[in-house]
């Protein structure tokens, strides 16, 4: 236990920044930095470092905390090892523990991992240093192609057949025979003590700061009765779920590569590893679990599954998949040819073989499953029907709705079912899912707003939207498409330059520089929205996009207040605002950039009106005939001005 005054002490001098730069370059701007999020992948930042609140957050992926829990997230580190992190930096003794019980806990971890190293120490020098060792294990690592440095890199060893030599070993270092067996190195039977593993070769299992917490041991015999691998049984230290073989070594290079192979087998990681692909780790033969995922996701969302082209190899590549698109991560799987799996493939192959195959045949998991399963269906109703419903039930798990669309659209295209009614199908299981709270988040009140009734089903209120019940405009009542006050209307406008200001609307143009741009000679009502626009433009002259903390902010403190809230908007609009937005997957919706056309439009239209009003006094005021034909030509093209516009703004909330 680390006393109370010295843990305030310690979260009072962790300087957010100073912790947050250790691991990721910031960025100053204003009074706060940014850096893109070292949570998720991004190519503009969104992850932002407030010095003055002490905290952290990503816009993006919503991640927030202070530097204790930033350690935490970053390190996947526990609260109190988070702490001591920080007092080591910042030179804060923490006083000795008297908890005793912890203690305990403490010094046995401590000893496992240090009578793991030594045996990992006397396998590898079996390996290198004994007859049997060298003339049994070394020789098989050879005669399967694996060279000396990757030998050494990933530590392998070899455990003797004398079944009581690690003992000896062990004893003479001072070792008890507790911790050997605790840790599943020693076994016994009717009294009698022996390793657990002999006359394999040995793979040591990795944490992610390069412990052994682990070994697994091959057997070097052709006997199909006995196991081919044997692996330490799960203890303090050793959780299988949570761990993937190889991530030590391969972490750097995910993050690198931004992407991360899975295989099954240890040899598959050796062998692609020493062909110079370096981003990759195993499952060992188990279906993956929620943990192992989380693990690949901190250093990359993309995940290429590598399975052996025969029926098992399908069929595992199957199982288990949805939890990874659960997790939002980017899947997709290649089948090696019949016959072959990583380790042989890459060797026959070469990196480059590996490379192209992986290039040509790597397929989005979706498409593979549809795919897959269509081949078996062949023109049987019944099975498709079940099939698409398969389809459906993956496609429901995939957070992103923008990454969902797309994949709606190519399924449909495959399984030649509407988009429609995927749409209305997928839509169904996700609010089934939120009303049973299985959607990460709690269930939350629904207060009332834009939103429809919670009580109506996604698909319904679509239907609704469609066939004009609730939102479609005719030519004849442009009026209904602008109808909100000017004041929303300026906000709105400001939202958005907010929200997007600084993403691409067309390459290299900002949307701050095309809304500015356009609203050029559209007057404002409220002066704050002119000022933050002003602001926007200013920048731009100097080929700066502002981004929304420099008006969160800014010292004029009616700005920084309004700018806060309006980026707060969509959550006071409705709490399930979010989950909204990921049920109804319109494409008008999903594209920020329609959204940012359909403001700019609405904009102008609301102009337009304003001019036909102010046309129609003149033309009432009007003396001379001239002048009113005048008038009245330019009313003309007003009115078709707004007829367009409100054709654009029709097609696009109507789609
Ligand atoms: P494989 O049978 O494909 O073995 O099992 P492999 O990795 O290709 O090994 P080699 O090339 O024959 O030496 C894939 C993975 O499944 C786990 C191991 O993690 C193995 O790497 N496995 C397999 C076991 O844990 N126990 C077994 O008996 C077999
Ligand atoms: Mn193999």
């Amino acid at each position: 236990m680390i006393p109370q005054h010295i843990v305030s002490n310690i979260i009072e001098t962790a300087q957010i920044e100073e912790v947050v730069g250790d691991f990721v370059s910031l960025k100053k701007r204003g009074s706060n930095y940014v850096a893109n999020c070292p949570f998720h992948n991004e190519r503009t930042p969104s992850f932002s470092v407030s010095p003055s609140k002490g905290i952290f957050k990503c816009f993006g992926c919503g991640k927030a905390g202070n530097s204790v829990g930033f350690v935490m997230e970053h390190e996947t580190v526990s609260y109190p090892e988070a702490l001591r992190y920080l007092a080591k930096k910042y030179n804060i003794e923490i006083p000795e523990i008297t908890d005793d019980k912890q203690l305990e806990e403490q010094k046995e971890r401590e000893s496992l991992f240090i009578v793991n190293d030594f045996a990992n120490q006397y396998f590898q020098n079996n390996l290198y240093h004994t007859d049997e060792g060298k003339s049994v294990g070394l020789s098989y690592f050879k005669e399967r192609g694996f060279r000396d440095e990757i030998i050494q890199k990933f530590q392998l060893g070899y455990s003797m057949e004398a079944s009581d030599d690690l003992l000896k070993a062990a004893k003479k270092k001072g070792y008890r025979l507790g911790f050997l067996k605790k840790l599943g190195l020693m076994s016994s039977r009717n009294g009698r003590d022996f390793s657990f593993f002999r006359g394999r070769v040995q793979f040591p299992i990795h944490n992610l700061s390069g412990k052994v917490i682990a070994f697994a041991g091959r057997t070097l015999r052709k006997d199909k009765k006995i196991p081919k691998y044997i692996n330490s049984p799960e203890t303090d230290i050793y959780n299988k779920s949570k761990i993937l073989y190889g991530i030590y070594f391969a972490r750097k290079s995910i993050r690198q590569k931004d992407e991360c192979f899975l295989v099954e087998g240890y040899t598959d990681v050796l062998s692609l590893v020493q062909a110079g692909v370096e981003n990759v780790v195993a499952s060992s033969g188990t279906s993956l679990t929620q943990e192992q995922i989380r693990l690949v996701k901190r250093y990359t969302s993309n995940i290429t599954i590598l399975y052996d082209g025969d029926e098992a190899g399908i069929k595992a590549a199957i199982r288990g998949v949805d939890l990874v698109l659960e997790e939002g991560l980017n899947v997709k799987v290649a089948l090696l040819p019949d016959g072959e799996d990583p380790d042989s493939f890459i060797q026959k192959m070469g990196k480059t073989g590996f490379d192209n195959y992986i290039k040509e045949k790597a397929k989005d998991f979706i498409f593979f499953k549809t795919d897959l399963l269509l081949k078996e269906t062949e023109n049987d109703p019944v099975k498709k029907a079940a099939l698409v419903r398969n389809i459906i039930q993956t496609l429901a798990k995939i957070p992103d709705p923008i990454k969902r669309a797309l994949y709606v659209k190519e399924c449909s295209k495959l399984l030649e079912v509407s988009e429609r009614m995927i749409i209305n199908e997928t839509n169904k299981i996700k609010w089934t899912n939120i009303k049973k709270g299985q959607d990460g988040q709690p269930q939350q009140s629904r207060r009332q707003g834009n939103m429809p009734p919670p009580s109506s089903p996604p698909d319904d209120f679509y239907l609704e939207q469609q066939q004009g019940k609730t939102y479609e405009p005719t030519l004849d009542r442009p009026r209904e498409l602008v109808e909100l006050s000017n004041e929303l209307h300026e906000r709105d406008l400001v939202r958005v330059l907010l929200e997007y200001g600084q993403k691409e609307i067309e390459i290299d143009v900002p949307v701050a520089a095309y809304v500015v741009n356009e609203v050029e000679e559209l007057p404002f009502e409220k002066q704050i929205y002119r000022t933050i626009v002003e602001h926007y433009r200013a920048h731009l002259e100097e080929g700066r996009v502002l981004d929304s903390d420099f008006f969160v902010s800014h010292e004029n403190e009616e700005i920084s207040r309004l700018a806060a809230s309006i980026i707060c908007d969509p959550y006071q609009l409705s709490e399930n605002w979010e989950k909204m937005h990921q049920i109804f997957i319109t494409e008008a919706v999903l594209l920020f950039k329609e959204e940012v056309f359909n403001l700019m439009n609405r904009y102008k239209l609301r102009h337009v009106m304003k001019m036909i009003d102010e046309n129609l006094q003149n033309i009432k005021d009007c003396k001379t005939e001239a002048d009113i034909r005048e008038l009245q030509e330019t009313h003309m093209q007003l009115l078709n001005w707004q007829k367009q516009l409100a054709q654009l703004l029709k097609t696009a909330v109507v789609r």
